[in-house]
């Protein structure tokens, strides 16, 4: 599939999920899907690494890997000048045991068999190899091949196959429940300029206000967070 996108689009989209302005309605699990990264890569043996990015259309976190990849491979049935091989996740046209890193991000929503896309990573990971995962919970339907939301008990079944897997909510129900009214109100509100308009001036205010709300009232409830995310080891 051809894209009419531009390497300059891509990068602008791909640097605003990794470092989200406060107008963005996405900002408080954006945010926080950065820090769990970060903290998450540092368990990664040190020395190079050969990494895939599965639904590696926009590769937002590639920065963070950049140094330390001898490979830097993108996987998307979209074509993008930043993906090496168009193709879908749930066929994988690599060996078995090559990469050591796996990094899959908002991508497993679309996929028709999510199942045999885990299977396929699990299979070309080396043994000990590591994926990254980060899935909706919370979100309406944005396209017609959106196909699944995650809860942390689906993704305990679907990561079955991997030998160690840890699942972390970014962010609490407090943030899941600010972010759903934010993504309402830019999605939703008509005519679309208000929606721009809600985008500046009250969307910075609910993210700065959930971010407030969980210092002072900590809470571990993740039943209404809006997005998971997951380590696995092989
Ligand atoms: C919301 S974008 C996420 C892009 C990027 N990973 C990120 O986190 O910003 C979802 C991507 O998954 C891709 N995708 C959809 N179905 C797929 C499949 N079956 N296998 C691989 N990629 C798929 C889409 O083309 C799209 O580029």
């Amino acid at each position: 599939m051809q894209t009419s996108e531009t390497l300059e689009q891509i990068e602008r989209e791909a640097r605003e999920r990794l470092n989200p302005s406060l107008s963005n309605p996405s900002w408080l699990v954006l945010s926080r899907r950065r820090e769990i990264l970060r903290e998450w890569l540092s368990r990664l043996p040190s020395g190079n690494i050969c990494v895939l990015d599965v639904g590696g259309r926009l590769q937002p976190y590639r920065p963070f890997l950049q140094h330390r990849a001898t490979r830097y491979l993108a996987l998307d049935p979209r074509y993008t000048p930043l993906v090496n091989v168009v193709g879908r996740g749930e066929q994988i046209p690599f060996a078995s045991d090559t990469f050591d890193f796996v990094i899959c991000t908002q991508m497993l929503g679309y996929a028709p068999e999510p199942a045999r896309v885990i299977a396929e990573i699990h299979r070309v990971l080396k043994p000990g190899g590591c994926l990254f995962l980060s899935v909706p919970s919370i979100y309406p339907c944005d396209s017609e091949f959106d196909a699944w939301r995650y809860m942390r008990c689906s993704l305990r079944l679907i990561l079955a196959p991997f030998r160690h897997a840890e699942i972390l909510a970014e962010r609490t129900s407090i943030s899941g429940l600010f972010r759903s009214i934010n993504v309402w109100l830019v999605m939703f509100a008509r005519p679309r300029m208000l929606g721009t308009c809600l985008r500046f001036t009250v969307v910075p205010v609910l993210n700065l206000a959930a971010a407030g709300l969980e210092l002072l009232f900590p809470t571990t409830d993740d039943s209404f967070s809006a997005n998971f995310s997951a380590w696995a080891q092989k």
